[in-house]
């Protein structure tokens, strides 16, 4: 499935990061229209069973909310403006649902859903997420990501065609995902984050016929040298100056 779209994949982090509201309908839809191969989202789970689309544990930094993410239930989260935060011309935009995600990215775009109940990990949010997918049918167009192996275990386990990509934290904390856990783990690609990528490193993921899909490179020259190094996926928060640095600008 990721061998039919462009060499270094490019995943819109979050949506069109730099230029709307994280992970909200207008993010996701501007980055499909600016020409992101795909979306990567932070999907979680409300107190009454929604998959929703929310990066942090709370709904502090991203709406006009105050409180846990995983403390409410969709009406009440939903009741949150989650785009005047970032500007005005974006207010009344909602925290949406991960199926709004799926009708608004279409069928014949990436996403990346990373798997976050980092704080919450027993709270069924990789089952609700396949429940999801299969009713939608989009097993072809999704990977998973998550910090947490036993994420990926799970969606392995209930989706095994959809690839899994091992997220690594930055620098020390990130050493045993980048070696050990992603070589003797069932992962499709590693995510390392962009100030641990090497040359060799993206050569030796290759020589285990891997993948390496980066995260979260912006600047120009960042992309470039990626591109050059073989990886093959590129998560950025500016899809439009990304894409130019790939040589596929408009
Ligand atoms: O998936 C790439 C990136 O989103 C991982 O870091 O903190 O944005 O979830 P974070």
């Amino acid at each position: 499935m990721l061998e039919q779209f462009p060499h270094p994949i490019l995943l819109a982090h979050r949506g069109d990061l730099a230029n709307a509201p994280e992970n909200t309908l207008p993010s996701f839809q501007q980055a499909i229209q600016k020409g992101a191969d795909g979306v990567e989202l932070d999907a979680k789970i409300t107190a009454d069973g929604h998959v929703i689309v929310i990066h942090d544990s709370t709904v502090d930094r991203t709406s006009n909310g105050k409180g846990k993410v995983a403390s409410f239930t969709l009406n009440e989260i939903r009741k949150f403006d989650a785009g005047a935060w970032f500007n005005e011309t974006f207010k009344d935009t909602r925290i949406p649902l991960l199926e709004e995600v799926f009708e608004t990215v279409g069928k014949d775009k990436l996403i990346n859903i990373e798997l976050t109940n980092y704080s919450t990990p027993r709270d069924g949010l990789v089952d609700k997420v396949c429940e999801l997918i299969k009713r939608h049918g989009n097993q072809r167009q999704v990977i998973f990501s998550s910090f947490f192996p036993s994420n990926l275990k799970r969606g392995e386990h209930l989706l095994p065609e959809v690839p899994r990509g091992l997220l690594a934290m930055p620098g020390i904390a990130g050493i045993w995902a980048r070696s050990f856990g992603f070589m003797f783990g069932e992962y499709q690609a590693l995510h390392p984050h962009l100030s641990d990528v090497r040359r060799e490193q993206v050569q030796r993921v290759h020589r285990l016929k891997r993948r390496v899909h980066v995260w979260t490179a912006n600047q120009p020259e960042d992309v470039a040298r990626l591109k050059d190094w073989g990886v093959d996926g590129i998560f950025t928060d500016d899809p439009a100056i990304a894409l130019k640095a790939l040589g596929r600008g408009r």
